[in-house]
């Protein structure tokens, strides 16, 4: 198949459950069904549901949920599916012909670049997030990589891998822009919800006619396992969706429904919320202070979202080089940031369990203290 590697999927398959210290996931550490058992659910219920096909677009008890978290839509307007990934390949598979533009901001999750190489047959246009400038788009790149011509645009906000929430101007911005040229905008909003000290993101869903939402358990909420995700666009599209999901995994699992049937009740939502954001809080302080005592080598804004630092390496040889050090001889596992199309940057997990944190920093450290 002529589609890149999508080399930090590609990573964290091979290594991440092989390695010592695992530090590169993104989303707060996992939540246990006891834990979700100890908010009140039951799981005794599920015991005797045959595990039968489920709703494959998503039950419409879990719609009717998930619709009630975007002004204005219904279920009509949900499709649920086996984690956001799959909700971002049904909506570029639905939406990009060879020849059509797609354009998304660097760094970020490079799943749908590789996704749109393939449909569009032609590179990604690309325009910068900068280091400098608090992670602001670099407008003049936009206006460049967003013309007509430009299909699909794709963000990711709360941004991964830097964590940064774009602003209510830059976000009016981005919408008026797609509009004007005529593109599609699919908002990645997996990290809603993970805000540090501020409100939850708003989502852009609602925006404008052309904008469209994707979402799901695997970050904020704390439950990647259960691989449930959505996408919310105009029926018509949505149903487009299902369709091609029928050529793909056909549906969720009855019992991941039901956990997400649970997990996005408002009550349980928030609790999670806030869950990750402890996490979070209580963690990034023992980021920061090893940051600090790598005396600039490794350097990085704290995230406004989501649980993971965006660290710029100016230590010696490149950032793929020192991940690959830490890989083979600390057994510790970080993203390098050309994965994330930024190269000089490495990704840490703040969210992973807190000795596991503190033990992988240490490594880092004499690792960073030895010549390379
Ligand atoms: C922005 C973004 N979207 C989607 C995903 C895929 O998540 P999942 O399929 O586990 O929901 C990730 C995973 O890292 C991500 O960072």
């Amino acid at each position: 198949v002529d589609i890149e590697t999508f080399e930090m999927e590609r990573l964290q398959s091979t290594w991440e459950n092989v390695v010592d210290i695992d530090l590169s996931e993104s989303g707060a550490r996992a939540v246990t069904l006891h834990e979700l058992m100890g908010w009140g659910f039951d799981l005794e219920p599920q015991l005797h549901v045959p595990l039968g096909y489920s709703q494959t677009n998503g039950t419409v008890a879990l719609r009717e949920a998930l619709a009630a978290q975007y002004p204005g839509a219904t279920p009509d307007h949900v499709m649920v599916t086996n984690g956001s990934a799959e909700a971002n390949y049904l909506v570029l598979a639905a939406l990009l012909k060879k020849g059509d533009g797609f354009a998304l901001e660097v760094p970020n999750f490079m799943q749908v670049r590789g996704l749109a190489q393939l449909w569009s047959g032609r590179p990604a246009d690309a325009f910068r997030l900068r280091f400098d400038a608090d992670w602001e788009p670099d407008w003049a790149e936009f206006e460049r990589a967003v013309q007509p011509g430009t299909r699909l645009v794709y963000l990711s906000n709360p941004n991964n891998p830097t964590g940064r929430i774009l602003s209510e101007a830059a976000r009016r911005r981005i919408v008026a822009r797609c509009e004007q040229v005529g593109a599609w905008l699919l908002s990645d909003e997996v990290y809603a919800g993970s805000e540090l000290g501020r409100p939850t993101t708003p989502t852009l869903y609602g925006a404008s006619d052309r904008v469209i939402v994707v979402s799901g358990l695997s970050k904020a909420y704390g439950i990647p396992g259960v691989r449930i995700g959505w996408l919310i666009a105009p029926p018509s599209l949505a149903a487009e969706t299902w369709r091609l999901h029928d050529y793909t995994t056909i549906g969720p699992s009855k019992l991941s429904d039901a956990i997400a049937c649970f997990a996005v009740r408002h009550d349980i939502r928030e609790k999670l919320y806030e869950r990750t954001r402890t996490i979070v809080k209580q963690q990034l302080p023992i980021v920061q202070d090893f940051a600090r005592s790598t005396g600039g080598a490794l350097a990085f804004n704290p995230p406004d979202a989501t649980a993971m630092a965006f660290m710029r390496w100016s230590g010696p040889g490149t950032s793929g080089e020192l991940c690959r050090r830490l890989l083979e001889k600390r057994s510790v596992l970080v993203v390098d940031g050309r994965m994330l199309g930024l190269d000089g940057y490495v990704r840490l997990w703040i969210g992973a369990p807190r000795d596991r944190l503190v033990e992988g920093l240490r490594r880092i450290g004499e690792e960073l203290r030895e010549p390379a």
